[in-house]
């Protein structure tokens, strides 16, 4: 039997892969609500193909609990957050799931920490609360780390299709991790040490970070010099060997714009680049204010409440609102003495911020000026009710001629 600990974004999908897959699962949560729901069969979060596969899962063995169960298999997937001061991981989520898990592990119970830390944590944070636990309980735990890699929006498929990483101390317990995710993963597996496992985790992230600030970078020159950001990333990525991505108004998300930080946090004095790149990408909310005070002046727009920002969640058609570059634009219009700015977005329906609508065409109608921050499949079926509206399309989705670009 497997325990899941922690069943959010990450973990819930995970135990409903693994009880389709015929293992016998126990989902654990502290938070009652999430587990009553579940209980109730009552999904806690939007995902394409989650129906699918919650009804698939209940038809086979699975229960949802909020105390961790006597078994000798457990993934932790509960949040690691950073300080924002220090820059450094926060692991005690983890080790407080650890806290509840070993005194009911069984002997030679395998825990697999899947959330993402930073290189060393397993060493120095999570293997001491095991360690200390066994030489009072004279029982053998095994750790071991496999890092989840799956985007939200895609990630039932993703959970399938994904080549994975598992870390361990000796390869007797990796191939046991191994094949218990083989029992669903049809990517390849890496298997490796625990270290390896945390550090490639947190480089894949870091790497995209850096490469969105890149096209990032190139919009802020690219509008300094009067040009088109996207028709220059258009002609560049022609060439063989370049893929520029596309600029944006900030990267939000539990995973690129938090991990990069753990690699800062550790080795602030080696990662000048890594840490230009998150200052990069932090800055692109007020870079999109700036361009719309630019845009207001040239319309000769005074009234901040006739803008619309379209989009609170950090990417399109979820409804994760972690790190949104939307909720950080709003922040920092908290300086600025402009308020009433309106916001909406289909994906979030609970009250989220000031003058937040659920209605597109109540939002549409109270707006002039309207910022395309999110590309929902929503607005992109409802363009023909964008007409007459001045544009500020920070994701380059807008078909027609005649928007505004970053
Ligand atoms: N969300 C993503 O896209 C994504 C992708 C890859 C990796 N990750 C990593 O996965 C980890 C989890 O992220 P998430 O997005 O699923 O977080 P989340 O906040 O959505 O879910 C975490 C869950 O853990 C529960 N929890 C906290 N402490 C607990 C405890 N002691 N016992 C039982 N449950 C507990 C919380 O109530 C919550 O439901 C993080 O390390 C994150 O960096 C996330």
């Amino acid at each position: 039997m497997i325990n899941v600990i922690g069943l959010g974004y990450i973990g819930l999908p995970t135990a409903l892969m693994l009880a389709a897959h015929d293992n016998e699962v126990v989902g654990t949560d502290i938070k009652k609500e999430i587990v009553d729901n579940l209980k109730g069969k009552k999904l806690t979060f939007e995902e394409q193909g989650m129906e699918e596969l919650f009804k698939t899962a209940l038809s086979k063995k699975i229960r949802f609990e909020t105390a961790p169960v006597a078994t000798d298999f457990y993934i932790i997937t509960t949040p690691t957050p950073y300080d924002a001061k220090t820059k450094k991981i926060d692991c005690s989520y983890v080790i407080n799931a650890l806290k509840s898990v070993l005194p009911v592990a069984l002997e030679h119970a395998v825990i697999v920490v899947e959330s993402t830390v930073s290189p060393g944590s397993m060493d120095n944070f999570i293997r001491p609360v095991v360690e200390e636990y066994m030489s009072n309980s004279g029982k053998t735990i095994h750790l071991a780390h496999a890092p989840e890699r799956i985007i939200p929006g895609n990630m039932v498929h993703e959970l399938l299709t994904n080549a994975r990483t598992i870390g361990a101390d000796d390869e007797t317990v990796g191939e046991k991790v191994k094949q218990i995710y083989t029992s669903f993963c049809q990517g390849e597996i890496s298997l490796t040490d625990i270290k390896t496992a945390e550090m490639t985790k947190v480089v894949e992230n870091t790497f995209r970070d850096i490469n969105i600030a890149f096209a990032n970078e190139l919009a802020k020159i690219c509008r300094e010099a009067n040009m088109n950001v996207h028709e220059v990333i258009r002609i560049a990525n022609k060439h063989p060997r370049v893929n520029i991505l596309s600029p944006g108004p900030g990267v939000g998300g539990h995973c690129i714009s938090v991990d990069p930080w753990f690699l800062v946090g550790e080795y602030p004095y080696l990662t000048k680049l890594i840490y230009q790149a998150r200052q990069i990408n932090d800055s692109m909310p007020e870079f999109v204010l700036r361009r719309i005070g630019e845009i207001m002046e040239k319309h000769d727009l005074h009234d901040f409440s006739r803008v619309g920002l379209y989009g609170l969640t950090y990417k399109e058609n979820v409804d994760d609102i972690r790190e949104s570059p939307t909720l950080q634009l709003l922040e920092s219009m908290k300086n600025h003495l402009a308020t009433g700015l309106k916001v909406y977005d289909p994906m979030v329906k609970r009250e989220l911020v000031q003058n937040q609508y659920h209605d597109l065409d109540a939002f549409l109608k109270d707006v002039d000026l309207l910022v395309l921050m999110v590309g929902h499949d929503e607005i992109k079926k409802n363009f023909s009710k964008l007409n007459g509206k001045i544009i500020l399309d920070t994701r380059n989705i807008f078909p027609l001629e005649g928007c505004y670009t970053l």
